[in-house]
């Protein structure tokens, strides 16, 4: 498997080569394809063939399981059938998208793109820009892409579903029109949407895609297919709002940048981010909606374990503006002189008022007091208490005491907490107790043996034993059974048990549901041991752990499945006491 992605030759056991991961003259790079590992003596690099096709793909967990079992022709985990319709309509919303990409691609560079490449030309954004980042041109007139659709022979159902086109009075019409188009593909370069910019002034500036099975705004960050590895690399994203302001940063040498199109930033997104860095700059508009977006971005971000930094610009800027009109050095100088959060928060309080008069130094006081009330760690805490005294002009001693009283009074979580430690723990959810499903019928098949003993034996016979109760006190029950003994806390189980009618329905039928449950069961231990494997992917030892319980996985689930086409009847009666 990793022989097509790296040049390998044979050295004894193993193969060697040159290792993708980071550069290097003599291949330090090794496979030993028997225990079906990877290791790179330069760099340390390691695992299994899942963490290879991970770090080289830049793929989660899951999407490399899917894309190695798909390459190795191994069943994938079986969908059903309404979730593999919907992949397939997906792959096939993209594969349109993709064309409608190329169609709009083709028009700015022939005779209808002319204008449209004026005013790219105008804004900064050379030919080779443009080409990068896959621009094109929306023909004006109603139904040219519908036009080229159909000389493709294309589904125009397909198209509507992607929301390129839409159903008009007389027949289908194009979406975007005479405008300029900026492809958006997910971070694996997969074509899912569109943003359209009208030429020179006019409402809405910007027309995008709607929500459709391919594209999701609140998941969306756009860039990260050209600038993931970069983010990576510096372990660092700048955000930023717009298609313009991430070409224009991207051309003056800022690599590690994606833009939230201009929308809210939720938990997704951050989660999105979180997969390639850890910290974060937002650069918005310098206007007052830019500065709003930026409070409500930080607190999501820090909230989900980013560290944030903020790059003010003055009102009236944008990130696009100041990279057209600066050097690359100053454009870096810029980013690196960014503030941490809670910095940017001081001086965002002090700036909304005026601390020149005794109202506006009370009323930045009372807000600076809030933020550094949320700030967790004491010794941090207390280093930003005195930066913020100083900033104020107050007593150090007067606004350490605010801030305690401010804690004091705040217990449990405070709503203004900005600054969050990486590990909050979350509120614990009071658990009802239920009866499981998996209960039910365990408690169904031993009610079966206690009415009619014999079926232990077919029970056994069948590969079952105590162990795969769920209960110390089925599992004693049944051992008690098997060794024809009894004791008291076994009778008081009988007892309860024996409460119950005998169960109607077919013996076999509830043993194949017992099966069913401990599979089941089984299923989600592994699946919990997978991700926690997940979680520490560097180790080298995990490797062959990970192989075997995929197989097993693996194994488990084609059984699973395949049982269920063979039963697919169901106990009934089993209702009563549910
Ligand atoms: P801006 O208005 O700041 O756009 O909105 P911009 O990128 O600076 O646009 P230019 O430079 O004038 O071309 C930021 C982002 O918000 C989204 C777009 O994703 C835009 O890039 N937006 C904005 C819309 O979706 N619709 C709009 O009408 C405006
Ligand atoms: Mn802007």
């Amino acid at each position: 498997m990793i022989g097509r992605h790296v040049n390998l030759r044979q050295a004894g056991r193993n193969y060697v080569g040159l290792c993708p991961f980071h550069s290097e003259k003599t291949p330090s790079f090794t496979v030993n394809p028997e225990k079906r590992f990877f290791y790179c003596f330069g760099c340390g690099a390691g695992g299994s063939a899942i963490n290879f096709i991970m770090r080289f793909n830049n793929l989660s967990f899951t999407e490399a399981v899917v894309q190695l079992a798909e390459e190795s022709g191994i069943p994938v985990p079986q969908l059903s059938q309404g979730e593999s319709r919907e992949r397939e309509l997906r792959e096939r919303l993209m594969a349109i998208n993709q064309l409608a990409a190329r169609y709009y691609y083709s028009m700015l560079r022939a005779a209808p793109g002319a204008q449209a490449r004026r005013y790219l030309a105008e804004r900064g954004i050379s030919p080779v820009l443009a080409r990068t980042f896959y621009l094109g041109y929306a023909p004006g007139g109603w139904d040219n892409l519908v036009k080229f659709l159909e000389g493709q022979n294309a589904s125009l159902e397909d198209a509507a579903a992607a929301g390129l086109i839409s159903q008009g009075q007389r027949g289908y019409v194009d979406r975007f029109r005479d405008r300029i188009i900026f492809p958006i593909c997910d971070h694996l370069g997969r074509f899912i949407g569109f943003g359209g910019r009208i030429i020179s002034d006019g409402h809405p500036k910007y027309l995008n895609t709607t929500e459709t099975p391919v594209f999701h705004k609140g998941r969306t960050v756009y860039g990260l297919n050209w600038t993931k590895d970069a983010i990576k690399e510096a372990n660092r994203a700048v955000i930023v709002e717009g298609y313009t302001d991430l070409i224009s940063l991207y051309s003056k040498g800022v690599r590690n940048v994606a833009a939230s199109l201009g929308t809210a930033f939720t938990s997704a997104h951050a989660r999105l981010l979180g997969r390639f860095t850890e910290h974060v700059t937002i650069a918005f508009d310098g206007d007052q909606a830019g500065q709003q977006a930026t409070m409500r971005s930080m607190q999501l971000l820090s909230e989900a374990g980013l560290n944030v930094r903020v790059a003010r610009l003055a009102p009236g800027q944008d990130p696009d503006g100041f990279a057209r009109s600066h050097t690359e050095e100053d454009v870096q100088a810029w980013l690196d002189q960014a503030q941490p959060l809670v910095e940017y928060l001081i001086s965002h309080a002090l700036a909304q008022h005026n601390v020149e008069t005794r109202e506006g130094k009370l009323a930045a006081s009372h807000e600076v007091i809030s933020v550094l009330a949320g700030i967790e760690h004491a010794v941090e805490r207390d280093e930003y208490i005195r930066y913020a005294a100083g900033k104020l002009q107050v007593h150090q001693d007067s606004l350490r005491a605010d801030v305690n009283k401010h804690r004091a009074g705040n217990t449990g979580p405070r709503p203004d907490s900005h600054i969050k430690s990486r590990n909050r723990h979350t509120i614990e959810r009071v658990r009802i107790p239920t009866v499981s499903h998996g209960e039910l019928v365990e408690r169904d098949l031993l009610r079966w043996i206690l009415h009619q003993p014999e079926l232990l034996d077919d029970f056994t016979a069948q590969g079952f034993s105590a162990e795969d109760f769920s209960t110390q006190e089925y599992r004693h029950l049944v051992s008690l059974l098997a060794r024809g003994e009894w004791d008291e806390l076994g009778a008081s189980t009988a007892g309860d048990i024996l409460d119950l009618d005998r169960p109607t329905g077919k013996w076999q039928e509830y043993v194949n549901q017992f099966q069913a449950v401990i599979w089941k069961r089984r299923l989600s231990k592994i699946e919990e041991k997978l991700s926690s494997l997940e979680n520490e992917r560097k180790g080298f030892d995990i490797h062959m752990e990970l192989y075997v319980l995929l197989k097993e996985y693996y194994d488990l689930r084609r059984t699973v499945f395949f049982s269920k086409e063979k039963h697919a009847a169901r106990p009934g009666g089993r209702g009563e006491y549910a």
